[in-house]
Formats: C-alpha cells, sequence, structure tokens
C-alpha cells in the first residue's frame, strides 16, 4: 500500500510577516481557492490510479500545530490520519524516519513536502505509478524537474543512464550548490532539480538510515519504543527526540545514497512535469499567482498608481503605491514588510535578526 507522508513541520521564515511560528506558511491559504497549502498537498493524490491503494496519510508536524492540522485535514475530508508530533524540529531525515517507523514495513511512503504548488497534479499522478513499482522494489525514488535557471535553493540531481522504467539511475545529488556551481550545473545539462518529494518502502528507508545516520536512528527509534499516542495524535518521547541529530533527507542521506550499494537496489530519479514551484519566498509566491495588465498581484485593500511587477499583500490596511516597480509590500496587524522583489530570499535575515533581539 502506498501510505503518504506529509512533512509540514518547517517555519517558513522568508515568507515572514505572514508566515509565523505560531502559524506558518503550510497552514496559510495563499493562492485563490481558499484552501491552504497543507489541505492541497493532502488532496494532490485523490485521482492517483486505483489499483495503488493508499492508506491514510501521515502527518509530521510540530506539536504545537497539531489542532490546526488536525482541523484543516478533516475540513478536507482526508479520512484515516495519522498526526505524528514533534517536540521540536529536527529537520525531515528525522522526521522520515518517524513515520517510516509509524507506517507498515512493506508501505511505499511517499514522502511530501508541504509548501509546494503544482498547476497538473494528474502528472504527478503518473510520476508516482512509475515511482510505486520502482520503490516496490526497493529503490529509493527521487522526482526531478527540469531546471530553468540557477536556483541555489534546491537539490540538484544528475542523470545517469536511462532504466527501461521512465526513470534514471542517479549519477550524483547535490544540495543547494553556491551560485557558481549552479550555473555550471545548469549549463551542462544534466541536472535535474529535486522536487522534495521521495518514494520508498518504509523498510529501505530505515535501512538506508541504519547504514548512513545510525544516530539518528536510534534516536527516533527509542523515542517512538517511550511515544504515547493520544487519539490520532502519536507523541514521540520529547528528550529521546530532542537530542536526535538534526538534518535533512538531502543532506543526510541523499547525497550519500547514489554511491552506497546500501539498499541493495540503486536509486533513481523520475522526471516530473506537473506545474510545480516551492512556494518558498515571495516572489515565488508573486509568479505563480494571476497578475493585472501591469503584472502586480496580491490581495486585500489595495490602490497601485504607475506600479508593476509588484506583490501587494493588505491584511487590514489599504496599500497605496505610486511609481514602484518590482516590490514586495505586505501589511499585517503588527508588522510591515517592504523588500525588493529580487532579494526575498534575504526575508529570513529579518526573521534571524528579530529572534537574536528577542
Ligand atoms: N515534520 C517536519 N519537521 N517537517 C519539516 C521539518 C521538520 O523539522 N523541516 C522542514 N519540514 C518540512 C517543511 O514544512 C516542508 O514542507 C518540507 O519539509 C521541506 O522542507 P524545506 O525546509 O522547505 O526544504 P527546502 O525547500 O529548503 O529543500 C527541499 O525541497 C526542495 C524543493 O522544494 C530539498 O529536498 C531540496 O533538495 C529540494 O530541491
Ligand atoms: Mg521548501
Amino acid at each position: 500500500k502506498l501510505t503518504p507522508v506529509i512533512m509540514c513541520g518547517g517555519s517558513g521564515t522568508r515568507l515572514w510577516p505572514l508566515s509565523r511560528e505560531h502559524y506558518p506558511k503550510q497552514f496559510l491559504s495563499l493562492s485563490a481557492d481558499g484552501k491552504s497549502m497543507l489541505q492541497n498537498t493532502a488532496s494532490r493524490l485523490s485521482g492517483l490510479n486505483s489499483s495503488i491503494q493508499q492508506t491514510g496519510p501521515i502527518l509530521v508536524c510540530n506539536a504545537e500545530h497539531r489542532f490546526l492540522a488536525a482541523q484543516q485535514l478533516q475540513e478536507q475530508g482526508i479520512a484515516g490520519a495519522k498526526l505524528v508530533l514533534e517536540p521540536i524540529g529536527r529537520n525531515t531525515a528525522p522526521a522520515l524516519t518517524l513515520a517510516a517507523l509509524v507506517a507498515e514495513p512493506d508501505a511505499v511512503l511517499l514522502a511530501m513536502p508541504a509548501d509546494h504548488v503544482m498547476t497538473r497534479p494528474e502528472q504527478l499522478h503518473q510520476a508516482a505509478e512509475t515511482g510505486w513499482a520502482l520503490a516496490q522494489d526497493g529503490a529509493m525514488v527521487t522526482f526531478g524537474i527540469v531546471a530553468d535557471r540557477p536556483e541555489t535553493g534546491y537539490g540538484y540531481i544528475q542523470k545517469g543512464p536511462a532504466d527501461n522504467n521512465g526513470a534514471f539511475f542517479i549519477q550524483s545529488f547535490a544540495e543547494k550548490p553556491s551560485a557558481q556551481v549552479a550555473e555550471q550545473y545548469l549549463a551542462s545539462g544534466q541536472y535535474l532539480w529535486n522536487s522534495g518529494l521521495f518514494m520508498v518502502r518504509a523498510d529501505q528507508w530505515l535501512k538506508a538510515m541504519a547504514a548512513l545516520q545510525p544516530a539518528m536512528l536510534q534516536a527516533c527509534q527509542q523515542s517512538m519504543v517511550q511515544s504515547t499516542t493520544d487519539m490520532d495524535f502519536i507523541r514521540p518521547h520529547a528528550e529521546i527526540f530532542g537530542a536526535c541529530p538534526s538534518d535533512s533527507i538531502d543532506y543526510a542521506v541523499m547525497e550519500k545514497l547514489p554511491v552506497t550499494p546500501e539498499l541493495g537496489v540503486p536509486a533513481r530519479v523520475v522526471p516530473l512535469d506537473a506545474g510545480w514551484s516551492d512556494l518558498g519566498a515571495w516572489d515565488a509566491l508573486w509568479d505563480v499567482l494571476p497578475k493585472d495588465a501591469h503584472g502586480n498581484t496580491g490581495s486585500g485593500e489595495t490602490l497601485a498608481v504607475d506600479t508593476r511587477n509588484s506583490l501587494l499583500f493588505s491584511e487590514s490596511r489599504l496599500i497605496a503605491t505610486v511609481g514602484l516597480e518590482n516590490v514586495v509590500i505586505v501589511e499585517t496587524a503588527d508588522a510591515v514588510l517592504v523588500a525588493d522583489k529580487r532579494r526575498t530570499q534575504d526575508v529570513k535575515k529579518v526573521v534571524a535578526e528579530l529572534k537574536a533581539q528577542k
């Protein structure tokens, strides 16, 4: 069976001031359909080939967001979900490991980040079908997006030979390269962006962790042995999980996997052309939202005079602009962000500075 694993414990600092510690971006509705990114993620597999039986999803999120997550799933009509509650985020490798310990050992996990937009979900269904067969055979499967700019916020997958199943072997995997290296990768034409979706059988994931990250696996296992359960909430032991090393799937496993024989089955990449984007920062949001004739978009009360290619988000007060281009203005009750649209990756510096001042 296929078990979707929704990883939604990130903090989304680059979307400050809308995304906050108590209400991070995956729970926000930023699109026109009124659904949150988590809700869109949870619905994304409906329409998947019915010969692939699905279980309810496993959600891994911060304990603080349990009711928010549970309520959003319920609103979306998602049944049979299990929620694994982290006392503190230890990044995605431990998150997926907790899910693998909760799932049936032979379940094929589809790890899904909760901060993506996909305009053509049927393409994901097709790619997932290809991945399903490979993952059942024990492979670690990634999904690759054709790169169109030297983005430094993504992982890069170097394609090896085709494998006759519509997938490619993975030559190498490089997480978040420098701008210079990203330029080289793009120019070589050999690399796909890592979409952040992974498909792997639960027992195979645990095997990879045992070989590559034994300390992490042990902390996760111990924290689950001493976990408590109430309703659909599963709580790993707080101190033990808190002491788990923190790292992402990409650095902890993927960068090492293609060159290690641990799984006995080589890792693959399945191409994915699903109108995918990671809504990491405000400029990405501007990209995906419908814009007016001047390239402006946003929500709330706004008045843009001679303003172009800008994103104006107002929660409560009118935003009026005159003679601006490529700006992001986000107005909330207690904070206003005004930024150059080409610099929105650096919004996380504001959040870091605010935290340091606390
Ligand atoms: N449960 C849990 N716990 N979830 C987490 C944690 C955690 O500690 N940290 C992050 N997440 C969730 C986020 O909420 C998000 O949905 C997902 O895991 C991915 O984390 P990001 O922090 O957004 O990763 P990224 O965007 O920098 O990089 C990943 O995604 C890129 C594509 O979007 C990598 O896989 C890259 O290789 C990839 O290109
Ligand atoms: Mg992301």
